[in-house]
């Protein structure tokens, strides 16, 4: 009785690690350019288009972006209006100064940012973020709905993660159970 108990124990626990473990390796969060969001040439040397390169954006990721919200702001707007800094017609605007904004349109790959005080794209302050990986079109259904998680990585990489987190959890049980 006591046994079976404990085998009931380790297996709710095995499968909450894994849960917990899945959840973790599912998105990342990025902070936009590791700093605030401003015009890059007036702080630091940063450029947001080589910042953007050096990172594998993944459907399901998501963007924070930093700032003294009355300095600026963050418009999502798209590809024309990214190359000629125009603010007139956003896809979506954001002014809180500490925006978080999920990369999980579907179908989407591209993901063009300004900022829409006067000049400031102009001077640079502009993010283009393309995604690397699987980007679920409108049609799929997300096998990930369930856990409220959207999936960052493969269908692939997920599985074989799920495969070795479910395990990594069990032995764990196997550990407890049989202390
Ligand atoms: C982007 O939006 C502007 C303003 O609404 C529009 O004039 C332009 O054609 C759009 N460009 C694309 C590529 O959709
Ligand atoms: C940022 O770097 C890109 C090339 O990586 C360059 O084309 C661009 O002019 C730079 N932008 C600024 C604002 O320096
Ligand atoms: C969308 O996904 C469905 C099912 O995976 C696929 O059959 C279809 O070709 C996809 N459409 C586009 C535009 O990629």
């Amino acid at each position: 009785m006591t046994g079976s108990l404990r085998l009931i124990g380790g297996a709710c626990l095995a499968l909450s690690m894994a849960l917990v473990l899945i959840i973790d390796v599912n998105a990342e969060s990025y902070n936009v350019g590791e700093a605030s969001w401003t015009i890059p040439a007036t702080t630091n040397e940063l450029n947001y288009t080589s910042w953007a390169a050096s990172i594998n954006f993944r459907f399901g990721d998501e963007l924070v972006f930093t700032y003294p919200y009355d300095l600026h702001d963050v418009l999502r707007v798209n590809h024309t209006d990214y190359d000629t800094c125009a603010c007139g017609f956003p896809i979506a605007s954001y002014s809180s100064g500490h925006d978080t904004i999920p990369l999980n349109d579907p179908g989407v790959t591209d993901y063009y940012f300004i900022c829409g005080k006067p000049s400031h794209c102009f001077l640079g302050q502009k993010l283009k973020v393309s995604l690397v990986g699987l980007v679920p079109n409108s049609t799929e259904v997300d096998p990930q709905s369930t856990l409220n998680t959207p999936p960052s990585k493969s269908a692939a990489h997920l599985s074989t993660s799920l495969h070795g987190y479910i395990q990594l959890g069990i032995s764990a049980a196997l550990v407890l159970i049989v202390s």
